[in-house]
């Protein structure tokens, strides 16, 4: 298994946890260029090292809103290179003035962490799968997100999956009570699997 993902996402990781001041309190390492190599296997499971709240946000209609005219539909008019040799934190910077300049579209931080993330992932061709809510429904949980296209998502929690159901505005998918603490949403697309892992309230 190639460590190139885990690397970066370790990376991203440490840089989110800098910028939204949140319950994750993994120390910043210096954030190497995410580089996935050509000749990496077609199947690539990036670890899980942090967990996080739902967004609250959807940060692929965010950008086919405020980015999608000049950088194309989930990123496809950039170039092979563009976004994807960027350190994180240089990265985030970068959205963020973009978001502010030709985005006209400021974010704060959990938003602007969620569109680091989805830039990221374009970057770097992973599956981008994102939790914007979960709530009650019933005795157990609903979970909604956004994902990009061709993107199939699976949910895993307490030892089980979940197959997420598509909906026009993104996925949405019922846990049982008895999930637990976390559950984690499974993004795959082309045998390459992003795994995040999200808080359960
Ligand atoms: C009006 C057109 C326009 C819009 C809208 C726009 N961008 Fe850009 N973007 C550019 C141009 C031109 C560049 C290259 C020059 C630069 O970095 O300023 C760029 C560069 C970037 C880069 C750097 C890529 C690299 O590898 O150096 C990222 C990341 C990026 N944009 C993300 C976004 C995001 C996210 C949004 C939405 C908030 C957005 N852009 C909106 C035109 C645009």
């Amino acid at each position: 298994m190639s460590t190139c993902h885990a690397l970066s996402v370790a990376s991203l990781t440490a840089l989110l946890a800098s910028g939204c001041g949140g319950g994750a309190t993994t120390p910043a390492p210096p954030s190497p260029a995410s580089q996935p190599s050509p000749t990496s296997p077609a199947a690539t499971t990036a670890a899980v090292l942090s967990v996080r709240p739902p967004t609250g946000f959807g940060a692929l209609t965010y950008f086919t809103q405020h980015c999608a005219r000049c950088h194309g539909p989930e990123g496809q008019f950039w170039g092979e290179k563009y976004a994807r040799d960027l350190p994180l934190d240089q990265l985030r910077a970068t959205v963020e003035r973009m978001a502010v300049g030709p985005g006209q579209a400021p974010v704060d931080d959990a938003p602007l962490t969620a569109l680091t993330e989805l830039t990221h992932a374009i970057g770097t061709k992973m599956p981008y799968a994102e939790v914007t809510a979960i709530e009650r429904r019933g005795t157990g949980w609903v979970v909604d997100g956004e994902a990009g296209t061709e993107v199939r998502v699976t949910l895993e929690a307490g030892g089980r999956h979940y197959p997420a159901k598509l909906l026009d505005s993104g996925w949405e998918a019922d846990l049982p009570a008895e999930s637990g603490q976390t559950v984690d949403v499974l993004a795959t697309k082309n045998g390459r699997t992003q795994r995040t892992r999200w808080k359960l309230p």
